[in-house]
């Protein structure tokens, strides 16, 4: 669920997850969400997220659709906010498709293809950051397997532009998302 940009809820979330890395003794890396309903606070969602993860001292999943999706229903610019990511914390991407309910409403339901905004911004974390390892999210509306693996294909492309790939830095499954996706 949505928690609202504070400082209290940084200090509220930080604990948490440093809690969850001491009994687990391994790091975790926290998701940038979707939502739907902004619960307002004084720090706008790029700052509260990079202050709880420099205060957990955690790792970044940064999910680009949701980056997508959110910056059309808050109304914001999707670039500016990947730029204003603690990028150097990030471990893996996630890549979806979503519904497009209004030109200003976009629902994150991983059931429709990737959209041009969201290959965009995936080149430019790549350009960032080289071939992070990548998860595409599909959870229904299954299209044939070929299609499926054409937007595979095209984050391997991506990944080779940005820098030489070593090993196999896609995963071709999807996986569901507990909480956010
Ligand atoms: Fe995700």
């Amino acid at each position: 669920m949505p928690i609202p940009f504070t400082e209290e809820a940084v200090h509220y979330v930080a604990d948490r997850v440093r809690q969850v890395q001491e009994a687990l003794d391994r790091r975790l890396a926290l998701e940038n969400v979707s939502y739907y309903a902004p619960l307002g606070g004084d720090l706008d969602e790029a700052t509260f997220i990079r202050a709880v993860l420099e205060e957990a001292d955690c790792d970044l999943l940064l999910d680009v659709n949701n980056i997508v999706v959110n910056s059309i229903n808050h109304r914001y610019d999707p670039v500016a906010f990947l730029g204003a990511l603690p990028l150097e914390r990030t471990r893996y991407i996630h890549l979806a498709g979503h519904e497009e309910e209004a030109e200003d409403l976009r629902v994150d339901t991983h059931g429709r293809p990737v959209g041009a905004p969201a290959w965009d911004l995936l080149a430019k974390a790549y350009a960032r950051l080289g071939p992070v390892p990548t998860l595409l999210e599909r959870d229904f509306n299954f299209p044939p397997l070929e299609e499926l693996l054409q937007e595979i294909d095209r984050i391997r492309t991506l990944q080779e532009e940005a820098r030489p790939v070593s090993g196999n830095a896609v995963e071709e499954h999807s996986v569901r998302q507990a909480a956010y996706g």
